[in-house]
């Protein structure tokens, strides 16, 4: 099957900064893909080549197989800058149609009305953008990517100024994403929201790929905890494998036992320990 995203030895320097350099990455079909990194990494320049918004100077880029910038790969993406603004003026409703227009998507008000729903924006297509909040214009943002059914979706930051609730409802539409086949890639600095949701993580620094692997592979194991009757033990070293013989020594040792706890680190874990200490 094609991929969603297709990123080959792609290079981009502007004058003397690089920008990127020699970056691989794939985004298949239904696979949900963390792009993450400092800042100034090379996350945005990625996401906007594979846009075909910026040239790369070396290197190849596909979109559902035709080449970025293409107009099959533009009419193939849906796409969420990550310093947006519209204008404040224009009603929820009416930005939703200048995108269609702009999509050539012939989804009228249903779709429209849809993708309001969907980003928990329901009723709300006659509110004119300087009356919404951070949030609520972040939410419209999403749905603007949405129109059309775009094959690959590209997310620049689209939670940082969301709520909980905000962001549980976008984690839940980009698993409605996956099980469409919609390919994404999310480009965040929230790394508790990336470890949830998405299936594999690409960590750049310096505009190189530093890490890559699903959340559950980078992150390390961080011991086991066992709750008895004497208070909570610590055990730094031991790994899930080991919990049947601890729970059986203890109890022989006549210890209660009132809870055991795999403990496991995080993916913010794995990513300071993978951009630390590199020269930026
Ligand atoms: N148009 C441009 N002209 C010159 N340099 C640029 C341009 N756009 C980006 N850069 C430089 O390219 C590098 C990568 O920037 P980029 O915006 O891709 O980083 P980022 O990973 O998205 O960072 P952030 O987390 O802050 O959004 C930075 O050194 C930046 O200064
Ligand atoms: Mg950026």
């Amino acid at each position: 099957m094609t991929a969603a995203l297709s990123v080959r030895a792609v290079s981009k320097r502007y004058g003397s900064t690089t920008a990127l350099d020699a970056v691989d990455l794939q985004v298949g079909a239904g696979e949900l893909v963390g792009l993450l990194g400092p800042n100034g990494a090379g996350k945005s320049t990625l996401v906007k080549i594979a846009c075909g918004l910026v040239r790369p100077t070396s290197g190849e880029v596909e979109v559902a197989g035709a080449p970025a910038g293409s107009r099959v790969a533009r009419a193939s993406l849906g796409y969420l800058a990550e310093l947006f603004r519209f204008p404040g003026w224009a009603r929820a409703d009416e930005v939703l149609a200048l995108h269609q227009r702009l999509a050539r998507s012939d989804g009228g008000a249903a779709e429209r009305e849809t993708l309001l729903a969907r980003v928990g924006l329901d009723g709300e297509g006659g509110r004119r953008m300087e009356t919404m909040s951070k949030g609520m214009q972040q939410r419209l943002g999403i749905a603007q990517a949405l129109i059309g059914d775009p094959r690959l979706v590209l997310l620049d930051e689209p939670t940082s100024a969301l709520d909980p609730g905000g962001r549980r409802t976008v984690r839940d539409l980009l698993v409605g994403l996956r099980e469409q086949g919609v390919g994404v890639l999310l480009n965040s600095h929230l790394l508790s929201e990336v470890e949830l949701v998405c299936d594999r993580v690409v960590i750049v620094d310096g505009g190189r790929v530093v890490t890559e692997g699903p959340p559950e592979r980078l992150t390390s194991p961080g011991g086991v905890e066992v709750e008895t009757g004497d208070g909570v033990r610590r055990l730094p070293n031991a790994r899930r494998e080991d919990v049947p013989r601890i729970v059986r020594e203890l109890v022989d040792g006549g210890s209660e036992i009132y809870g055991v706890r795999v403990i496991s680190g995080t993916l913010e874990d794995a990513y300071l320990a993978a951009v630390t200490g590199r020269d930026r």
